[in-house]
């Protein structure tokens, strides 16, 4: 029968040693939450501080540890009091000063570089429980109300307005720059420039209650041509329901007062309390990156919304029946 010998077992302990420290090490560089897979003149200067920090930071470990060694196999007699008192206000005084000097320098330009003014379009968000309220204000288009997803033109340096409706919760984008926090009663500014197209995620940053895990939205980061084409379309009235479901679907949707809390531009459904739903169809996610866009999920929000996303504002609709939340569920996946 085979037994595992003991160097056998060591090897294999090193090696999970390895792997516990270069898993989680490699695998955080890349993905859609990534500091350092950067897509944001922002996000390149803050990976690149991290970087040099954490160089001198493994430097300066270094030494101290191989003071430490050296200091343990030594004497005081070995060499002289004078010597050690030179270490000390050399290594313990001169150098950390230097260090920590240049290494905040460095960082406070930095900072200050990243908040030189926009190019022109202004996004605020608001943060809501749980889930994001996104206004875009841009130079000669129309002003335009979203929910729970962020779209931004690739090159431009997009100012962010960040507020905050009752809690404090902090606005981040890993792949484009750093956090800021949104604070009740005060307006936070944030400038970020994409340097890639595609996808990327936000999430919220500071504990912010109950559902604080759940409060997360995409970004997209589209061709300048592209985004306006875009922000026009999110400005036009919500397209009429394409078939029998749909359309009884929204009979539900405005006989049950869902337009009390939310809007459908061309509709009677006037709300402000909750997401705008215009084109909620075209968004990638429901209820700020919880569910897919599609009817069976939002049927299950509708029902049970503290189910899905506990502590959730919105109230539940469960004494509705299977067929009618589907029906609802398709005609708000058609609204693209
Ligand atoms: Cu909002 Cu945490």
């Amino acid at each position: 029968m085979f037994r595992p010998g003991r160097a056998r077992r060591t090897t294999s302990g090193a090696a999970l040693a390895v792997a516990a420290v270069a898993v989680p090490l490699l695998s955080a560089c890349t993905g859609p939450l990534s500091t350092l897979d950067a897509a944001g003149s922002g996000a390149q200067r803050i990976a690149g501080l991290f970087i040099v920090m954490a160089t001198v930071a493994t430097a300066v470990w270094l030494f101290v540890a191989g003071a430490a060694v050296y200091a343990a196999r030594k004497t005081p007699q070995d060499n002289g009091v004078r010597a050690g008192h030179k270490l000390i206000v050399f290594g313990g005084i001169l150098l950390p000063l230097l260090l920590l000097g240049a290494l905040s320098y460095s960082g406070l330009r930095q900072a200050n570089e990243l908040l030189e003014p926009g190019d022109g379009l202004v996004i605020s968000v608001t943060g809501e429980r749980w889930w994001w309220r996104v206004r875009y204000a841009a130079p000669s288009a129309p002003a335009v109300v979203s929910a729970n997803e962020i779209r931004m033109p690739l090159g431009e340096r997009v100012e962010f307005r960040l507020a905050s409706t009752d809690v404090i919760h902090s606005f981040w984008i890993p792949s484009l720059g750093g956090k800021t926090d949104m604070i009740p009663g005060r307006l936070n500014r944030l400038v970020l420039e994409a340097t890639r197209e595609g996808r990327f995620r936000g999430a919220c940053a500071e504990f912010c209650g109950l559902s604080h895990a759940l409060m997360e939205f995409d970004v997209v980061v589209m061709s300048p041509g592209g985004f306006r084409e875009w922000l026009e379309h999110q400005a036009s009235d919500a397209r009429a329901p394409s078939d029998r479901v749909a359309t009884r679907g929204q009979q539900l949707f405005m006989q049950n007062g869902c337009g009390a809390c939310h809007r459908i531009g061309g509709t009677s459904a006037e709300g402000r309390i909750g997401p705008d739903l215009t084109h909620v169809g075209g968004r990638h996610s429901i209820a700020a990156g919880t569910l897919p866009v599609e009817p069976d999920a939002i049927a299950a929000w509708i029902s049970h919304p503290s189910a899905v996303k506990p502590g959730a504002l919105m109230p539940p609709f469960s004494m509705l029946g299977a067929d009618d939340l589907r029906a609802i569920g398709a005609y708000l996946e058609g609204l693209e």
